[in-house]
């Protein structure tokens, strides 16, 4: 099997991290990795916004609070999980930096906000998967602390830029094992036409 596929199948999303620093250089190779992703007409519509110290927290205490509201009204979240979801976006598992992934929107142009939020999800996962390969861990969090307006002012958010994702990096202290993909087969994901 191909590396990037492994990678592909290997990367967790990461919710307990070791107290240690991050060399400024992985934060700035997984940012690279992210830049170097497919965009609309190349309009590379993102940009990133990197966060430690007192920053860290007052982001966490955002989705804290809302997620004591409203992950256990949450149907579609395994009732195993929710605790752990609960409590670890206290400080989002001791993240020491977060880095936050925004996209350009147009109020006029629902297509174009479209392909903008598109690019800046390409553009998280090629983060994350960098991420991986420099030893780092990573997840994607999204929920009501990205559009917050607590959240948009501290972070100084454009007024046409929204928040794809908050992601908190750092060294792995926890392995967790790869949550079940359903219908792996694909039989019921996938369709095809014209193969017979
Ligand atoms: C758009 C999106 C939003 C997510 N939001 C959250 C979140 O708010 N909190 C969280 O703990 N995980 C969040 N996740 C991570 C998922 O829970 C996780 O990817 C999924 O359970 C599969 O686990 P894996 O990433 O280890 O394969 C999000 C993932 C995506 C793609």
């Amino acid at each position: 099997m191909g590396e990037i596929f492994n990678a592909v199948k290997e990367r967790r999303s990461i919710r307990k991290y070791k107290n240690e620093e991050i060399p400024i250089e992985k934060i700035k190779r997984v940012i690279q990795a992210a830049n170097w992703a497919p965009s609309n007409a190349n309009s590379q519509p993102w940009q990133f916004i990197v966060i430690k110290g007192d920053y860290l927290k007052k982001v966490s205490s955002i989705y804290y609070e809302w997620a004591q509201e409203y992950v256990p009204k949450a149907d579609y979240i395994p009732e195993e999980n929710k605790t752990e979801v609960m409590e670890y976006s206290k400080d989002f598992g001791g993240a020491p930096v977060q880095i936050i992934v925004t996209y350009e929107f147009f109020k006029d142009d629902d297509n174009r906000s479209e392909e903008a939020l598109m690019s800046a999800c390409a553009a998280i996962q090629n983060l994350c998967l960098v991420a991986l390969e420099e030893g780092l861990g990573t997840v994607w969090i999204a929920g009501h602390a990205t559009h917050d307006s607590r959240t948009r002012s501290l972070l100084k958010i454009p007024t046409n830029h929204k928040i794809a994702a908050i992601i908190p990096i750092g060294y792995s202290a926890d392995n967790p094992n790869p949550p079940a993909r359903k219908d792996e087969g694909l039989d019921q994901k996938t369709t095809w036409f014209g193969f017979e």
